[in-house]
């Protein structure tokens, strides 16, 4: 088996995907850009190689069932196995998210893409996480998904607008992690969800007050967590995120 390790991160063309790729690859992973359109995912191979990143493109829609399937099967030609998925695609939906206003449609896609999306792929990926000796499942959550800071004395600690599709996806993200990490209990896959805090990219139309590199740091953390390292958890930089 060959001693390099391979990731996959959703949505590595930009954004904070983009720059855990790039921090896995100076980690010495051989990464997999997953991302849906052909341009952005070639110029985004591009860059990262161009800074010495061993990547490759992964041609990856999470809505598209046939799509995750074609993606296990080029990374398990180009590589046999997978020690690293990064679940990191998402979208918020748009405005208006008032749960007085929202479309109901919007919510659906929003789940569509930020929990099934996760489901959808990390179930193609699963036969090729248990090929790696020591495998990984990093799920890109948020502290406005955290129930416990939504409410209560904690809730002025959580950023963003009221959002009913995206916020409550992330909640929903949170409890489906869960159920993998009870699933997967006896194997050595080490299951956990990141925050990246509040970042300044596409998604928030760069409002937020951290860097992409300061956002992806802890999901790098928990993509390379040494065996025995924790799983079931939810963490920022800081440390643990109440549930
Ligand atoms: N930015 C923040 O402050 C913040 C805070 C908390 C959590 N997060 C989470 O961090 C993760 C990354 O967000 P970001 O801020 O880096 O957002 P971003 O810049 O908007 O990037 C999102 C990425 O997801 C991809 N994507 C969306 N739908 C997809 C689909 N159906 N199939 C494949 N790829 C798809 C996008 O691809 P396209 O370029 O093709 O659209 C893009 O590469 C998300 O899970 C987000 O919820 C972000």
């Amino acid at each position: 088996m060959s001693e390099t390790k391979i990731a996959l991160v959703t949505g590595a063309n930009k954004g904070i995907g983009y720059e855990i790729a790039a921090g896995l690859g100076a980690l010495g992973y051989r990464v997999g850009i997953g991302a849906r359109d052909d341009k952005r995912r070639d110029d985004a191979v591009a860059r990262l190689r161009d800074t010495g990143v061993d990547a490759f493109g992964v041609p990856l829609d999470v809505t598209d069932d046939h799509s995750a399937a074609a993606a296990a099967e080029l990374i398990a030609d180009r590589a046999g196995r997978l020690d690293a998925l990064v679940n990191n695609a998402a979208i918020t939906g748009g405005h208006p998210q008032q749960p007085s206003l929202v479309d109901p449609a919007v919510i659906r896609t929003v789940v569509e893409t930020n929990v099934i999306g996760v489901i959808r792929v990390t179930n193609a990926m699963l036969p090729l996480l248990r090929r790696s000796p020591s495998p990984r499942i990093v799920n890109m959550s948020s502290s406005v998904g955290s129930l416990a800071r939504q409410s209560g004395p904690g809730s002025g600690t959580t950023t963003g607008p009221v959002a009913v599709a995206y916020a409550p996806s992330k909640t929903f993200l949170n409890a489906v992690t869960l159920q993998y990490v009870r699933e997967l209990a006896d194997t050595n896959i080490l299951v956990n969800c990141a925050c990246p805090g509040y970042v300044a990219t596409d998604l928030n139309g760069f409002r937020g007050i951290r860097t992409p590199q300061e956002g992806a740091a802890t999901a790098i953390r928990l993509a390379s967590l040494p065996d025995g390292g924790p799983t079931g958890g939810f963490f920022e930089d800081a440390g643990v995120v109440p549930w």
